[in-house]
């Protein structure tokens, strides 16, 4: 589809529809788990903040595989034990088991070396996801969301395009934009770093691939943001989305936005494909944090 926001022209993937349980760029992320068998499997193990769209994903994940799912965080607050809400509520209810495991019981190692190392031995049949599915198995799910693009382009005679995405481990955008350059398309992705900066989403590429001609392209911001914090230019363009009447979720998209509006402004002739990753239930949690700080 497309759609007009701030008087320019954009296309929109809504990949956020793809699924009740099972969308957006999770869906893409962990479609190998769900399209394979993994005889002897009974439980997924993964680990993230308890207020992830990934573990909900994982959640959905294990609940369609008939797995039990073992979600580690560093942290469970007690708020959120007390009233649970968004990814989290929703993974309880689909019988996830979060289990805090704070760096003070990690002998000075990282969760997921520590999960590697000491946990996993001990749980045959468990299958780990690092944190955020930045993992090989992710290039699967993707490459079929590049295949969709790239037919749709083709299709419609588009030249040029720009394929814009916010990114966290940069997964999604990595093997996008592998797809686009092995195939030679006349596609680019564009990103921008929305956990960490710009350094941290290039070591996130080279985690996964040492080509680094297929790197996507970033985007970046003038001012540094941090990941999670409540920004009140976030909360204006957010709200602003909110009037096309397509909802999109409030940690990624709102400085996803923002840079892509400023890429318009500069490129205003450019065709640009906005993917919209989903995640929704995590504005659950961030929505009335965002109207404590700022108001309705
Ligand atoms: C809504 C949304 N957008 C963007 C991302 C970042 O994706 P990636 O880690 O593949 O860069 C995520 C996390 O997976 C997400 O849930």
């Amino acid at each position: 589809m497309s759609f007009t926001f701030s008087g320019f022209h954009f296309y929109l993937k809504r990949d956020d529809l793809l699924h009740p349980q099972f969308s957006g760029n999770k869906a893409r992320k962990f479609r190998y788990f769900l399209e394979h068998d993994f005889p002897g499997t009974q439980m997924l193990v993964g680990y993230g903040s308890a207020q992830a769209n990934s573990l909900y994903s994982m959640a959905a994940l294990a609940a369609l595989k008939g797995w039990q799912l073992r979600f580690y965080v560093d942290h469970l607050p007690q708020w959120l034990q007390a009233a649970p809400a968004g990814n989290y509520q929703a993974a309880l209810a689909l019988g996830a088991e979060v289990i805090a495991l704070p760096a003070q019981l990690r002998q000075g190692l990282g969760m997921g070396e520590y999960l590697q190392q000491q946990i996993l031995p001990c749980l045959p049949g468990a299958l780990f996801i690092p944190e955020g599915g930045r993992c090989q198995q992710a290039e699967y799910g993707v490459r079929q969301l590049a295949q969709e693009i790239g037919q749709w382009a083709t299709g419609s005679g588009i030249k040029g395009l720009k394929v814009f995405l916010p990114s966290g481990t940069g997964t999604t955008a990595l093997y996008l934009a592998t797809y686009f350059y092995e195939q030679q398309a006349d596609i680019e992705v564009l990103t921008c770093a929305v956990v960490g900066g710009d350094d941290y989403l290039q070591q996130q590429f080279a985690m996964l691939s040492q080509t680094a001609e297929c790197y996507p392209t970033l985007l970046t911001p003038k001012k540094k943001y941090h990941f999670g914090k409540l920004y009140p230019e976030f909360y204006r363009i957010w709200q602003q989305l909110c009037h096309t009447g397509i909802a999109f979720e409030l940690l990624y998209d709102p400085l996803g936005w923002l840079l892509l509006l400023d890429y318009k402004k500069r490129h205003p002739q450019q065709p640009v494909l906005y993917l919209h990753q989903g995640g929704l239930l995590g504005n659950a949690s961030m929505l009335p944090r965002y109207r404590r700080k700022f108001g309705e």
